[in-house]
């Protein structure tokens, strides 16, 4: 079979497309043919080495796909044989077969085609447990979301939305802000726009948030925070804008002072919080996680919500959506498709 390795950091060129032995499934595993793979952003900073939570190289990336049971090992039931199924794994998904525990070869959700399901795990995941698990949210929160166009925040817009909060959500472009609208969103701020701190209070409805799912870093985060009303709570799920290299001393002292952080003092005087999480983390607390991803999944049916899928690219092409994830320009999910 053909598999993406990352055998060096880099740019998207790095990623070599290679032919391996196909995986067999052992003792309580299933073997998946792949239809569809999901990208993360995660993926795109461990190609460029800025990934604490990536194996070491030579591996194959990626963190979710969506396939077809194809084979079974000992101890799992064979009428599993061509059940249609999603998993998220820590590293090995830029891949044409993959082989995963049984239980972590989910059901496809009802109706959703194979690239909506690839789009779903990891995002709508993420979402669901920054803003219900974390930040506890109740309907009626005034909710802000940051990257609200891309993969995580088209999912945390449509669950806010539904969970029925006043969204409000900011991204790096209008273009992006007009594609979000329609997904439930009540309000929009570019944050690249000067003086985007006020701008955001405006836009919270009373002049403050309740909850904020922030992702970028940096001066986002920080305007962020300064929309917090009393109580308020912001969950960073990730620093989309973290950038360094090794052999530049100014970028070491960037990265600092970006990476999102709340002394106790701002904490004190707002009463507000900062949470993080990182839903890799929790992959060894399965009962747990599967007793949210059951949560999360009815949520989604009773309310109907979808992974918006915003391009695909060919199992060829997977190094192309890296690019395109890098330029900004991408709304909702890239999925690559395996033929
Ligand atoms: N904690 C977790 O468990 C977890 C799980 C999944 C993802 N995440 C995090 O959630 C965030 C979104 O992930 P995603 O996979 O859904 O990606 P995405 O949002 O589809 O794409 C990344 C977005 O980040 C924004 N961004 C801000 N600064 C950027 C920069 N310097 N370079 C490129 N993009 C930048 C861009 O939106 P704008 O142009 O609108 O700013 C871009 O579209 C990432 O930070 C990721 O690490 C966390």
């Amino acid at each position: 079979m053909r598999v993406w390795q990352l055998v060096k950091t880099g740019g998207p060129d790095v990623l070599s497309l290679d032919d391996v032995a196909d995986p067999e499934p052992g003792p309580g595993q299933v073997s998946v043919r792949v239809g569809a793979i999901g990208i993360n952003y995660a993926e795109v900073l461990s190609r460029k080495g800025l990934y604490g939570w990536a194996p070491r190289r030579p591996y194959v990336p990626g963190m979710e796909a969506a396939g077809v049971i194809d084979a079974v090992g000992d101890g799992v039931d064979p009428g599993r044989v061509g059940e249609e199924v999603l998993s998220g794994m820590k590293f090995g998904a830029y891949a044409e077969r993959v082989v995963v525990p049984a239980a972590r070869a989910l059901p496809a959700l009802p109706g959703y085609s194979l690239e909506e399901c690839a789009a779903y795990g990891v995002n709508f995941m993420t979402a669901w447990v920054s803003l219900t698990e974390m930040a506890r949210l109740r309907p009626h929160d005034r909710v802000g979301i940051t990257a609200a166009a891309g993969g995580v925040g088209t999912a945390a817009v449509q669950i806010a939305s539904a969970y029925g909060c006043r969204v409000v959500a900011m991204a790096g472009s209008d273009e992006k802000l007009a594609r979000v609208r329609p997904l439930g969103a009540h309000a929009t701020v570019n944050y690249r726009v000067p003086d985007f701190p006020r701008r955001l209070r405006e836009a919270a409805p009373g002049g403050g948030l309740d909850v904020v799912l922030e992702v970028v870093g940096g001066e986002v985060f920080r305007g962020c925070v300064a929309s917090l009303d009393n109580f308020g709570r912001v969950v960073v799920a990730g620093y989309a804008e973290l950038d360094y290299s090794w052999w530049n001393p100014w970028s070491w002292w960037t990265a600092w002072r970006d990476a999102p952080r709340l002394s106790v003092t701002k904490a004190a005087e707002g009463s507000i919080g900062l949470l993080a999480t990182h839903i890799g983390y929790l992959l060894p607390d399965e009962q747990r996680l599967l007793d949210i991803w059951g949560a999360l999944t009815a949520f989604t049916e009773e309310h109907d919500l979808r992974p918006v899928v915003g391009r695909t690219f060919a199992f060829e092409e997977l190094p192309d959506a890296h690019r395109f994830m890098e330029s900004r320009r991408s709304v909702g999910k890239l999925v690559v498709r395996v033929e």
